[in-house]
């Protein structure tokens, strides 16, 4: 059986800026409550008319360009979001259309946060069984659009951006193991509706919006730290290696106390990571990609070297995996 392997790396960052001035600006917040609680100076938003297909597009185009592959090359599309332009058709179809990838089957899928390393397992599955060569996994989502900015608890959080990989099949080693899981006693921490009409839920949000995000914020962060470090120890254990193999730790970026909390569980320091909450806040699934592309295009990770990619997110969801590049 061939292994899988990451190619091609790409991501894209929209153009405009909230910086913590403007959070304050239009909340009761301040700088430091922000950058204490949450690590977060600022934070890109989406152009009004730039939805999750267009900057799904733009991080896709990257990532087979890095690949040294054709549009044509690829045998399967998977993209993961909260925020879809439609409910139907698939933002993975509109994404194959506008980048001509015409031999694709082409889907979304939802496992929140998560999204991008469910993707990279998913994408193994397909390739060391032989059934596909190629496939494209993009996380991209546009949580600003779903944002409610008066509601101080979440608004300063969320950015947004996409991030992609191709992955191939190869003799060399690529995804080495796994771990992932879901708890849904928990699906109640964070929410956005869709059709479902529950009051009690809009009444949760100041907007009064469905589709608003809310979140019960210390019980998130109360599973996201277990459940990071305890996926990540897991993955690892089922490889054979310890964290004196990996080069680099690539975790989900929601909230820097998380993260600082969860690598204190894992026993590593900081210089094992790669921190990019103060840019961009939580941009959802595309954190890791972005993060791990930036890792990669600055030369902190090089050929050979294996790395942890781990995330969590609404559901709950949690995912790992130790792959080498
Ligand atoms: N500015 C100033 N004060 C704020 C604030 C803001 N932006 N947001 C909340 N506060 C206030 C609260 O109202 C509360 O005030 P009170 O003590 O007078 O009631 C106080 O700060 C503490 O609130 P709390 O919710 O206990 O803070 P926290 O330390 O849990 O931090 C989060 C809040 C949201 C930053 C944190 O819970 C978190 O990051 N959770 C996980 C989020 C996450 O990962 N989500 C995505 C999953 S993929």
């Amino acid at each position: 059986m061939a292994n899988a392997k990451i190619i091609g790396l790409g991501s894209y960052i929209p153009e405009k800026v909230y910086d913590n001035a403007y959070m304050e600006s239009i909340v009761d917040t301040n700088d430091e409550w922000i950058t204490r609680r949450t690590g977060i100076k600022e934070r890109h938003v989406s152009a009004d008319d730039e939805y999750t297909t267009d900057i799904a597009v733009k991080a896709a185009e990257e990532a087979i360009k890095d690949a040294g592959i054709s549009p044509e090359d690829i045998d399967l599309i998977l993209l993961a979001t909260v925020t879809p332009d439609y409910f139907t058709p698939s933002c993975a179809c509109v994404v194959q259309d506008k980048i001509g990838a015409v031999n694709a089957m082409a889907m979304d899928y939802n496992a929140a946060c998560s999204g991008f390393v469910v993707g990279v397992i998913m994408a193994d599955q397909f390739i060391t069984t032989g059934t596909y060569k190629n496939v494209l996994i993009i996380a991209a989502d546009v949580l600003t659009k779903a944002t409610d900015y008066k509601d101080r608890a979440t608004c300063v959080l969320f950015g947004d951006a996409a991030g992609a990989a191709v992955m191939t099949a190869t003799d060399e080693p690529g995804v080495i193991s796994f771990d992932m899981g879901s708890d849904g006693s928990g699906h109640n921490a964070l929410t956005s509706l869709a059709f479902r009409n529950d009051s009690e839920e809009i009444e949760k949000r100041i907007d009064g919006r469905k589709e608003t995000i809310w979140m019960a914020g210390q019980a998130v962060m109360k599973f996201a730290v277990k459940a990071m470090a305890d996926s990540s120890n897991r993955a690892l254990e089922k490889a054979g290696l310890t964290y004196d193999d990996i080069a680099l730790v690539v975790p989900h970026q929601a909230n820097y106390r998380i993260v600082d909390s969860a690598i204190k569980r894992m026993g590593i320091s900081e210089d094992k990571i790669i921190l990019t909450i103060d840019k961009y806040g939580n941009t959802s699934a595309s954190c890791i990609p972005v993060a791990f592309n930036e890792a990669v295009k600055t030369g902190r990770v090089k050929k050979g070297d294996k790395v942890v990619l781990v995330g969590f997110g609404s559901g709950l969801t949690y995912a790992a995996c130790v792959i080498q590049l």
